[in-house]
């Protein structure tokens, strides 16, 4: 996996972006206001969640508080939180907390493989710190478009708006995620990596907690910055480790990787989730860092603004990952197939072939490199006797409203039945990497693999969706693949896309059971 930190710096000069920039920040601004962070009401279903949808969940801003976007969620919270102070958290509440925050169900199935019962985040967090879990896993994540990112950095917004904010909105995200992996089926969650990783967000959480009622001071913002730093090192790790649980599980014949079984299909619903829940907050965290601590941060590239260009270049990005990639698959097949990249701009008649948008270069980078690596490895293998292999066509497109890219291989193709995995984490048609010796393959790691572990194109995807995008892979069999990429055009429509805890998910994490077949099958 390639880490996100060590992106070599684009050289990227600053473009005029297509589109009213002013009509675009006056239709953020009203959007901030739709969207506070959203409390949901407890007593409502039996698991203690309801989707704001479902509720018909109240404005808690007016639209003078709106404005100011960035503290808007700590004004929500300290509210409610007043509520709730009057409560004393003695032992008795904290187990009823527990009682319904880990549902019999969830301790049932723990006690199968630990014999105590007791669940990691009971053994990490004190009765007070399990209570403010279940306050804040009731709230909706607060999801920001890019526009407000861009915003925020560009003199909208103050280093105390974004400490009022992400002191609130980190543990909202945090203990949404946690509820959800107490949830996780047995086998997994009795894997040590596993419960390594409970644990690591028991602490993340406590470590936030510390400044819920911190005043707002250069002193608490500087201690603040070293927290969320710890916070995201942390977590760096986070997707190899589950995926060395998941290999453990697989090869002790727990689990099996393909599309059908419900056991996996339970696991690739709650692993998206977890890995989006993760790169959101180390989104919030990178960009807090990178505009108010641009000393630490690694890379402070010129007309970036925070983790953002407002001008990024597609083509320089792809064409940077490529190289990469070619790098890569040179070292293994002595050869690399070569680029053929084109750009149609369809909102600019009078430069038609340059394009640029606002994103996160970090993000597409990381989306073009395991595209790329797949291809090359596909044309390599299914031309290797050949003396010249034929090229990757990239063409990028601009619309007004989408961002299409399609990357175009000879590399023979995946069978339909093939295709129906190419998205699960593990799958893979590789021989398998295995990580050991310390090396977890994560952001820390300093060797990347070709291929292997099976997570290229599903954690390509999350990347994508994070801002609305996706990516879709259509296939002739025989012949070659074409891997489609989609982005949105505006940052105005850029949404995070989050998830949310409530009982809809944890229905569908704990639904494992494979279901009597109500079609006949194709063998
Ligand atoms: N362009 C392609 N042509 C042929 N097969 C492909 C292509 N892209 C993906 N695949 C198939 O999809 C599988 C999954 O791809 P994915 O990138 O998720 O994992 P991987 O490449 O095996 O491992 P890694 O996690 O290291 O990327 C591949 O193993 C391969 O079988
Ligand atoms: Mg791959």
């Amino acid at each position: 996996m390639s880490s996100l930190l060590n992106v070599p710096a684009l050289r990227l000069t600053a473009r005029k972006r297509s589109g009213s920039f002013s009509e675009a920040k006056s239709l953020a601004r009203s959007l901030s206001t739709d969207r506070p962070g959203t409390p949901r009401p407890v007593e409502m279903e039996s698991f203690g969640h309801i989707d704001a949808s479902e509720c018909g969940f109240k404005k808690v801003m007016s639209k003078k508080e709106g404005s100011k976007f960035f503290g808007s969620l700590d004004n929500v919270h300290a509210k409610t939180f007043m509520g709730t102070e009057h409560h004393s958290m003695t032992s008795s509440i904290s187990l009823e907390v527990l009682r319904r925050a880990f549902s019999t169900e969830a301790v049932e199935l723990t006690k199968e493989t630990d014999p105590s019962g007791e669940r990691q985040l009971a053994k990490t967090l004190n009765p007070e710190e399990l209570m403010k879990l279940d306050f804040y896993s009731k709230f909706t994540p607060t999801s920001v478009t890019l526009s407000h990112f861009l915003d925020h950095s560009s003199g909208g917004g103050t280093v105390e708006d974004s400490f009022l904010f992400l002191r609130r909105e980190i543990p909202v995200r945090l203990a949404n995620m946690m509820m959800e992996l107490e949830l996780l089926p047995a086998a997994l969650h009795a894997q040590p990596a596993c419960q390594e990783i409970i644990a690591q967000y028991g602490h993340s959480f406590q470590d936030i907690l510390q400044f819920e009622n911190s005043s707002n001071t250069p002193e608490a913002h500087q201690e603040f910055n070293e927290v969320i730093t710890n916070i995201r090192l942390r977590h760096q790790d986070t997707v190899p480790r589950m995926a060395d649980a998941l290999h453990n599980l697989r090869d002790a014949g727990n689990l099996h990787v393909n599309s059908k079984d419900r056991l996996n299909q339970a696991i690739q619903y709650f692993l998206d989730r977890l890995y989006m829940s993760r790169i959101s907050v180390q989104m919030l965290i990178a960009h807090h860092k990178a505009l108010f601590c641009p000393e630490e941060s690694r890379k402070v590239t010129d007309g970036f603004r925070g983790t953002i260009d407002p001008a990024c270049d597609p083509a320089a990005v792809a064409q940077e990952a490529f190289e990469n990639a070619a790098f890569l698959c040179d070292q293994i097949y002595m050869d690399a197939p070569k680029i053929n990249l084109k750009c149609t701009n369809l909102t600019d008649k009078s430069n038609p072939d340059k394009i640029d948008f606002v994103y996160i270069p970090s993000h597409l980078y990381h989306m073009f490199f395991e595209v790329f690596k797949n291809s090359m490895r596909a044309t390599m293998e299914f031309h290797e006797e050949a003396d010249t292999v034929p090229e990757i066509d990239v063409h990028i497109v601009k619309s007004s409203h989408d961002i299409s890219i399609k990357i175009s291989d000879q590399g023979g193709g995946i069978s339909r039945t093939v295709a129906e995995n190419v998205f699960l984490y593990l799958y893979t048609s590789a021989t398998r990497v295995k990580l050991s010796g310390g090396d977890m393959g994560g952001t820390t790691s300093t060797s990347t693999p070709m291929h292997g572990l099976g997570y290229g194109l599903p954690l390509s995807r999350l990347y994508a969706r994070y801002f609305g995008g996706d990516i879709k892979i259509a296939s002739c069999d025989g012949y070659g693949t074409d891997a489609y990429i989609y982005l949105k055009a505006l940052e105005t429509d850029a949404r995070e896309t989050l998830p949310i805890f409530n009982a809809s998910s944890s229905n569908k994490i704990r639904d494992t059971k494979n279901q009597v077949e109500d079609w006949t099958k194709d063998e």
